[in-house]
């Protein structure tokens, strides 16, 4: 069986990818190896078998013993140790959550459902390094992938709804301290029917105006009651990483654009964070290349995968299955909303969510490391 190193197993995304490969087998078919940046001679979990202790991950000779590492420990690990293991002649496949090395020409950014036949491609030519996408592209293309595929997208704009997750596991804390800070302040005119709304009103936004600043010391702002719209490095030219990251990786997912020498589709539109625990969701509108019926639209999304699961456009449908509390846990990707928008026939639009842990960062991960083992 194939030797698997696994970094990066214990934090968010490492759980829930440990979580999904035991679920679906995975580690009947490899054998694990599980390195630690912390604690290295350690005990490895219950999935081990033949090594039993701790690997150190900063171990290049004992990294470039695995067939294949996958690691989630995030992009300073992969900065530091994926040259040296390459420059070490490591010719192995690496699989990594980290947006590091996505946009490499060498890199392929993995998402089978909605690009096997990009990343077959790249295997045919002794590709090596694949990575998973950005978590709000990644569940986006799993929901209107279809589109894509059928053509039928001049461009598109997205109005993203991101979770506290995506920023990391401190982050959704400071999130829930923020809620439970802001109900305290308030919490006996709560209690009280007749009290006065706009008093509750005025206390928590005093409350939120004046968290300290360990309060809010990872986002950088009050998200509790509240939004940021900016999310990752501001690239100075009054668009954020994220931002950038739609357009960039829904054409590289999809293999277009300039390194694919073809026309890129324009994709754009506003990430903000919002007080979700990790479901990112996305109001996206479309305009396509002609006018397709509404009911062609959905049937199309449908049939595209057997995640994604059109929710028809009634307020009985949506509230009920469009929403982060429904989908938080599953692999489900709904669309709903879908309706034709009042600027004319070709505009579309809809709206998408996914748990950013499984679609969005651990899935398309454990499903690349089982097309290497085919
Ligand atoms: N950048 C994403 C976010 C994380 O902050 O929500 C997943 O790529």
């Amino acid at each position: 069986q194939p030797l698997v190193g696994l970094v990066g197993w214990r934090g968010m995304v490492g759980s829930v990818l440990m979580d999904r490969m035991q679920a679906e087998g995975d580690f009947g078919l490899i054998e694990p190896v599980f390195f630690s940046t912390s604690n290295a001679g350690g005990k490895a979990p219950a999935m081990a078998k033949n090594e039993t202790t701790l690997k150190d991950a900063h171990d290049i000779a004992a990294l470039q013993k695995c067939d294949i590492v996958i690691t989630a420990q995030g992009g300073d690990y992969t900065t530091e140790v994926f040259p040296k293991l390459r420059a070490a002649g490591w010719k192995g496949h690496w699989i990594d959550a980290a947006s590091t090395l996505r946009m490499n020409d060498d890199a392929i950014i993995v998402l089978d459902p909605v690009n096997l036949p990009v990343i077959q491609n790249a295997l045919s030519k002794g590709g090596k390094n694949w990575i998973g996408g950005n978590c709000t592209v990644s569940c986006m293309l799993m929901g209107v992938g279809a589109l894509y595929k059928a053509g039928l997208v001049e461009w598109m704009t997205s109005m993203t709804y991101q979770a506290a997750s995506g920023g990391g596991a401190q982050h959704m804390r400071e999130l829930l301290t923020q809620f439970g800070t802001i109900n305290a302040e308030v919490r006996s005119l709560l209690d009280d029917p007749k009290s006065a709304i706009l008093e509750i009103d005025r206390k928590v936004l005093a409350k939120q105006q004046s968290l300290s600043a360990a309060e809010t010391a990872n986002f950088g702002a009050p998200l509790g009651g509240s939004l940021i719209p900016w999310i990752d490095k501001d690239l100075g030219d009054g668009m954020s990483k994220e931002e950038w990251k739609g357009g960039a990786e829904t054409n590289k997912i999809l293999g277009q654009g300039a390194q694919f020498g073809t026309a890129a589709t324009p994709v754009d539109g506003f990430c903000v964070r919002i007080g979700a625990m990790r479901c990112h969701s996305q109001a996206l509108t479309f305009k396509l290349k002609k006018n397709v019926p509404v009911a062609d639209i959905e049937a199309l999304i449908a049939a595209d995968n057997e995640w994604v699961k059109v929710v028809p456009n009634t307020r009985e449908a949506t509230v009920k299955d469009l929403t982060p509390v429904a989908v938080t846990g599953t692999m489900a990707i709904p669309v709903g909303r879908v309706r034709k928008l009042a600027m004319g026939p070709e505009y579309v639009g809809a709206f998408t969510i996914g748990d950013q842990l499984l679609w969005g960062a651990a899935e398309p991960l454990r499903r690349m490391l089982r097309i290497l083992l085919e």
